[in-house]
């Protein structure tokens, strides 16, 4: 946190000015809690948290292991390509909860956090993926678990996975969600076929182990 921030982001956050609100996509999925059993992670790093529902489910995963481990939250909540398509759309676009035109979600994510009691577990570090992985490799950062969970536009998400596959420790789990997204898919799958590793799947999650 203080490498990152300086200081306690959450210090002095008045979170009950946001009601819990941890709708995302995907974040109660079993393999969370499989996979931390499996792995007992001192550091998982996910790249994409929106509100939090994934992260907080990991951290739930975590305490109930007895486990001490933390979760970096990389994500620019500013969303993505598909959160700007349509202005309709109340999970996405309105969700973003724009004020004067910049996402205010980030703030419902730090709530989310504080609401769940999770301040010691999630860290989040709001900046582009790519970045926070240049980031983390001129730290000397590696983690034992990786959830790949950003953009679903295939150039991006095979950067995500070289990027991230950089930051994992030897003999560590990426894994990531959206399988039935093209996008996804195909760049799981060429970056998979490049490097050589099987793909397995751990309930809805795409798995990469190295
Ligand atoms: C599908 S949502 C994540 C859902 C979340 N894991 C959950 O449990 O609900 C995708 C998130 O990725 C973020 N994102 C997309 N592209 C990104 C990038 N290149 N760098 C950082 N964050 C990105 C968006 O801001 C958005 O919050």
């Amino acid at each position: 946190m203080s490498s990152i921030h300086g200081g306690n982001i959450y210090e002095g956050f008045s979170y009950a000015n946001y009601p819990c609100d941890i709708a995302g996509w995907g974040g109660d999925s079993a393999a969370f809690g499989e996979l931390i059993a499996g792995v007992r992670p001192g550091l998982i790093i996910e790249v994409g948290s929106w509100k939090g529902a994934s992260a907080i489910t990991m951290a739930d995963a975590l305490k109930a292991g007895g486990l001490d481990g933390k979760i970096l939250c990389i994500d620019t909540w500013l969303g993505a390509l598909e959160f700007r398509l349509d202005q309709s759309d109340p999970e996405r676009f309105k969700a973003l909860d724009c004020r004067h035109g910049y996402p205010q979600v980030y703030f419902q994510f730090l709530a989310n956090v504080c609401h769940s009691g999770h301040q010691d577990r999630i860290v989040p570090f709001p900046i582009d993926s790519a970045a926070a992985a240049l980031w983390l490799l001129s730290h000397g950062v590696s983690a034992d678990l990786i959830y790949i969970d950003g953009s679903h536009e295939e150039e991006a998400v095979y950067q995500d996975l070289l990027d991230y596959s950089a930051v994992l420790r030897p003999g560590g789990i990426l894994f990531g969600d959206d399988w039935e997204w093209s996008g996804v898919r195909a760049a799981v799958e060429r970056f998979a076929r490049e490097e050589r590793l099987p793909i397995t799947r751990c309930h809805d999650k795409w798995v990469l182990s190295n």
